[in-house]
């Protein structure tokens, strides 16, 4: 329905609460001390708000819940498996529908199959994952996201010209288009861009894959801002994307809103038999890929309670408020703020930091000791030589209310005032990749 009222609300009521964690800052300080500074080891019991991350932390929904209990375990052919084939095929078209434990098993088959033989794969933004599984992979991971400066509506796009001379100077195995672009800031991806690089990969002959984590999220920007769209359901949006692409892989636990699952989907049968002997070797039987028979049925529930409008209007409202009242606390953030996350900029707050002392690690730092804040860096530490120090505040979906909002936000103003004298980081100890799950790090005096 269309919403005539300045005030959006949430288009849900709570029936279940889970209380959360509050602690004092010497309990906050020792914890960031045992967990070595890096804030994936923080056990979540000493986190008051948890924005480490968007994925699998969703609320799930009374309809949810009720279809988890009608769940069908059965090894093959479970019914929960093809209610949720039914909704993939009708939000994306794809006729191969392969469910998976997550939306990095989905890359990895992706990869084995479609990568044995090395070669380039060409991105608007590769998520950390799917860089990780194409190398892996002996293959190339090349991103080409447009130029991230100013208000551009659409900083998820890919670099059209650049993808144009790629293609035509070198042998291009896929293309993949991931919606929204996560790294960049969780920013949308227009329709144009889809269409103009959809164009460009048959006229080259290169599939085009899509990472569509929060496909339903970037309908709604396609709606809000594009040209064109206002008209159409943000179903129909989702599907005029999907028609662009020969494939999907997905993680589930963003916009499917359940805490674990993932889907792979192709058109091409031959491909997705290919798909379905590694599956079979990593995650289990194609009719449950490595979920349970409730997984699956929460998933087939989640993935269309994601494009109902009103949902969607009060998630990108959320985001945007959130947005909004750091820049007025004097937080410098990315804008416009995208579909997920707000992500502040730590090298502009902490300029007295060089990329190498780690400024998003040390605002991470800071917000967590000040009030229990968990973000995650994406910067330096997570690639190096990434283009810039952000600090990803991710909003799990339908969890937080506004007041927990407004108190992150009166964390972030003191975490401001005292900007000058957070310190360096450094790293003490990492793996050499993904290192930045499990690095050791420490202040540096
Ligand atoms: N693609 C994108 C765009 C993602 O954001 C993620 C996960 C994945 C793929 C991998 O999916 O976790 O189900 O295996 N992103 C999470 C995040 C972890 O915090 O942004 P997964």
């Amino acid at each position: 329905m269309s919403w005539p009222w300045k005030t959006i609300i949430e288009p849900f009521r709570i029936k279940s609460v889970e209380a959360i964690p509050l602690l004092n800052r010497p309990e906050r300080e020792a914890a960031l001390r045992e967990a070595r500074y890096n804030l994936f080891k923080l056990p979540a019991s000493v986190v008051t708000i948890d924005m480490l991350t968007d994925s699998g932390t969703g609320a799930m929904s009374a309809a949810q819940w009720e279809a988890i209990m009608r769940g069908d375990e059965s090894y093959a052919g479970s019914r929960s498996f093809y209610e949720l084939d039914a909704v993939v095929k009708r939000i994306s078209g794809m006729p191969e529908v392969l469910p998976v434990h997550q939306g990095r098993a989905a890359e990895r088959i992706l990869a084995r199959t479609m990568l044995r033989d090395g070669g380039l794969v060409v991105s608007n933004t590769h998520f950390d994952t799917t860089r990780a599984n194409v190398e892996q992979a002996g293959a190339e991971a090349m991103d080409l996201p447009v130029d991230q400066s100013g208000d551009h509506p659409f900083k998820g796009d890919m670099d059209l010209p650049r993808l144009k001379e790629i293609l035509s100077t070198r042998e291009v195995k896929l293309v993949l288009m991931t919606l929204t672009n996560n790294a960049v800031g969780g920013q949308p991806v227009s329709m144009a861009n889809l269409q103009a690089v959809s164009a460009l990969c048959r006229e080259a002959g290169v599939p085009m894959f899509m990472d569509a984590a929060r496909f339903a999220e970037n309908a709604w920007f396609v709606r809000e801002r594009e040209q064109g769209w206002k008209d159409h359901s943000c179903e129909q949006i989702a599907r005029a994307a999907f028609d662009l692409c020969d494939g999907l892989t997905m993680s589930a636990k963003k916009d499917a809103i359940v805490n674990i699952g993932g889907l792979l989907a192709c058109r091409d049968p031959e491909l997705a038999t290919m798909f379905r002997n590694q599956l079979i070797l990593g995650e289990g039987f194609p009719t449950y890929g490595g979920l349970a028979g409730r997984d699956m049925a929460a998933m087939a529930v989640g993935l269309l309670e994601a494009l109902d409008e009103n949902y969607l209007r009060y998630r990108a409202r959320s985001v945007e408020h959130f947005a909004n009242a750091l820049q007025g606390a004097g937080v410098p953030v990315v804008t416009p703020p995208g579909g997920h996350a707000v992500y502040l900029d730590a090298g502009a707050l902490l300029s007295h930091l060089k990329p190498a002392e780690l400024p998003g690690v040390a605002l991470g730092n800071a917000l967590y000791l000040e009030g229990g804040v968990r973000g995650v860096e994406i910067g330096s530490l997570m690639f190096d030589g990434a283009p810039r120090e952000l600090l990803r505040l991710a909003m799990p979906r339908r969890v937080y209310t506004e007041a927990h909002i407004h108190y992150v936000v009166e964390v972030a103003a003191k975490v401001v005032a005292q900007a000058a004298e957070i310190r360096p980081m450094r790293i003490v100890e990492a793996p050499d990749f993904l290192r930045h799950f499990s690095a050791a790090l420490e202040p540096v005096d």
